[in-house]
């Protein structure tokens, strides 16, 4: 056991002398304050990082993640985060990035029995009924997951758009975006899905014309 603490803190050490090699007040200047301009709102799967994906240092992208990026109207967990992002760190980009095969929303998709866990994912068989009339017009299991990953970012943007963090915020004329991401574990690259958000108008309007245009793609 030790021996795999000593090897991750060796790793911490020759990171910490790399990043002081290249810039020697990297560490004291980041101590003084933050300074992010991003909000990322992620999956917890290992594979998917915030700051190496988005190729940023420490200090540039403020990050909450949970299981198959959920944003649910009472989770005070994922609001405070969002409040302090938006309220005090004045972030002007919040991305919530989902990733073709989530194991959380493979597992909702299937109603595999995990555990606990099922009642989190409730929230995205959720979204799966929602859209499952047209879900079920995709003949191959595969690309009805795929769409499924993609309309389980947009219902989250759609959620983060109807917090009042975010109805206040564009209120007082705060300039804050919000983006619905999707990765891909198979090249490493990231891929819009189209539906900025800067005000809370129209709000059904461009979620749907979003959704519409995933379904397009599979005419
Ligand atoms: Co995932």
């Amino acid at each position: 056991m030790s021996n795999h603490l000593d090897f991750l803190l060796e790793q911490n050490r020759r990171w910490s002398q790399s990043v002081k090699d290249h810039d020697s007040h990297f560490f004291s200047n980041l101590a003084a304050q933050q300074n992010p301009k991003y909000f990322w709102i992620g999956c917890a799967d290992s594979r998917v990082s915030a700051n190496e994906i988005l190729g940023l240092l420490p200090g540039e992208v403020f990050v909450h993640r949970n299981v198959a990026n959920v944003v649910v109207h009472s989770d005070l967990n994922c609001l405070s985060v969002l409040q302090y992002a938006v309220d005090v760190l004045r972030v002007q980009h919040i991305l919530v990035v989902g990733h073709y095969g989530c194991g959380g929303v493979n597992a909702a998709f299937h109603n595999t029995r995990l555990g606990l866990i099922n009642n989190w994912l409730r929230h995205v068989q959720d979204v799966r009924d929602k859209h499952r009339i047209r879900l079920a017009t995709i003949a191959d299991p595969a690309r009805q997951l795929d769409r499924l990953c993609e309309l389980n970012v947009l219902e989250q943007v759609l959620n983060l758009s109807e917090t009042t963090i975010m109805h206040d915020a564009w209120a007082r004329g705060q300039e804050v975006t919000l983006h619905g991401l999707i990765y891909g574990l198979e090249d490493g690259i990231l891929h819009s899905l189209n539906m900025p958000i800067s005000t809370d108008n129209e709000l059904l309007s461009c979620y749907e014309a979003a959704v519409d245009r995933l379904f397009a793609s599979e005419a």
